[in-house]
Parts: structure tokens; sequence; C-alpha cells
């Protein structure tokens, strides 16, 4: 068989075009940003979409997205965190929770779980516990809530940690923590089934 014979044989029995999909397919699955809302016109199909930006519709998204260095996300050695009057930090908990300004991307906590939106049904268990992002992003077991709040600003927000003595970092724990004695897991129709 000539060379270019062997080529159209190759072809034709889809040899070629089989690695060469490989290859095509490898773009598409590196969104730069996976937790970037979608377009409106997708929301429209399945209406959890827009509760959960981040869903695992993409298998891709997960697997090939960067990891996140513990060292930003997990509490340091030492680590003092600030103390006040809960209620004084839950109320400025719950202006930061709508504040742009933290965010690189435009968006506040708010944005994505106002209504509980976006929180899965491992919200209702008792700190520390497993959740998905943190597990896929830096193949952490599980999480204290300060530890999700600097996850949710690194990842979603796009944005630096807060420092881990700040008061609004424990503002913004305060008030989630109020969030989550609010939540229960079976109201939320878009929320994964518990590990
Ligand atoms: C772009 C959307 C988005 C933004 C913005 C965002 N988050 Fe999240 N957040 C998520 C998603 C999605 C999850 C669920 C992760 C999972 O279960 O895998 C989550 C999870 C959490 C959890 C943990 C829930 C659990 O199961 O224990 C907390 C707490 C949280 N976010 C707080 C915040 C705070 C505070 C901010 C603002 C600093 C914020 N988030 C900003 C999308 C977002």
């Amino acid at each position: 068989m000539k060379h270019s014979a062997l080529m159209r044989a190759l072809v034709s029995s889809g040899a070629l075009t089989l690695s060469l999909g490989g290859a095509a397919h490898a773009a598409p699955c590196r969104p730069a940003n996976p937790c970037a809302p979608r377009p409106a016109s997708s929301r429209m199909n399945n209406p959890c979409a827009a509760k959960n930006p981040c869903a695992a519709k993409n298998p891709c998204a997960a697997a090939m997205a960067d990891r996140v260095d513990t060292g930003l996300v997990l509490r340091p050695k030492h680590y003092r965190p600030y103390r006040g009057d809960i209620a004084a930090l839950t109320a400025y908990g719950e202006k930061l929770f709508r504040d742009t300004s933290l965010s690189s991307n435009g968006m506040s906590c708010h944005t994505c779980h106002q209504g509980n939106g976006a929180f899965q049904n491992t919200f209702a268990q008792p700190y520390p516990h497993q959740v998905q992002m943190a597990h896929d992003r830096s193949a952490v077991k599980t999480v204290h809530l300060d530890e999700m709040v600097q996850f949710c600003m690194v990842v979603p927000m796009a944005a630096k940690p807060l420092a881990w003595d700040s008061k609004e970092l424990a503002a913004l724990t305060a008030y989630t923590a109020s969030l989550q004695k609010g939540f229960r897991a079976s109201g939320n129709p878009c929320a994964a089934k518990p590990h």
C-alpha cells in the first residue's frame, strides 16, 4: 500500500479523525472561569442553573480548573480569628455579603447565594464538613465555615482571601452561620443529594 493510500484508509476507518477529534475537544473544556454566570438563554431550560452557576454541568470544568493553593484558603497555624459582638458582626456581615467591591469580577456573595441559592445540601451539616468545591479544587476533605468563605473569595469572587484575623472575615462567617441556621436541605430543589 502506498503512503497516500494508507492515509486514505486510516481517514476512512476513523483512526485519524479520532485522534484529531480528541485534540479539538480539549479547548472547550478549559473555561477561564467555570463559575462565570452562563448566558441567560442557557438558563431558560433549567431553572436550577441560574441558582447554581457553578453546578457541575460540565465534567471537564472541575477537572481542568486551576487548583487552589490550600495556603490561601485553609486556616493558618496559630490562627486567631477576630472576636467581637456576634449580633454586630452578623449585621456587618450582611452588608458585606452584598458588597461587590469585595470581588474582582463585579459579583457579591449575594449574587449567587440570594435565597440560599448555590448552597448544596452539605450546608445543612455542622462544620467542619465536606464541600464539593473545596474537594474538587484543593482535594480538601473537610472545611470550616470561615475556610469556605475564603474559598468563595478566591474562586467565584476571583479575589484575594481576607486576612484571617480581620473583622470582615469574622463578619461574613457570622452572617453565613446565621443563614445556615435557616437552611433546610430539602427546601432547596437545586441542592445535590448528601454524599
Ligand atoms: C459565582 C457564585 C458564587 C459567589 C459569588 C459566592 N459563592 Fe459561595 N458558593 C458557591 C457555590 C456554587 C457553592 C457550593 C459549592 C459546593 O457545594 O460544591 C458555594 C458554597 C459556599 C459556602 C459553603 C456551603 C456548604 O456547603 O458548606 C459558603 C459558606 C459560601 N459559599 C459563602 C460565600 C460567601 C461568604 C461569598 C462572598 C464572599 C460567596 N460564597 C460568594 C458560589 C458562589
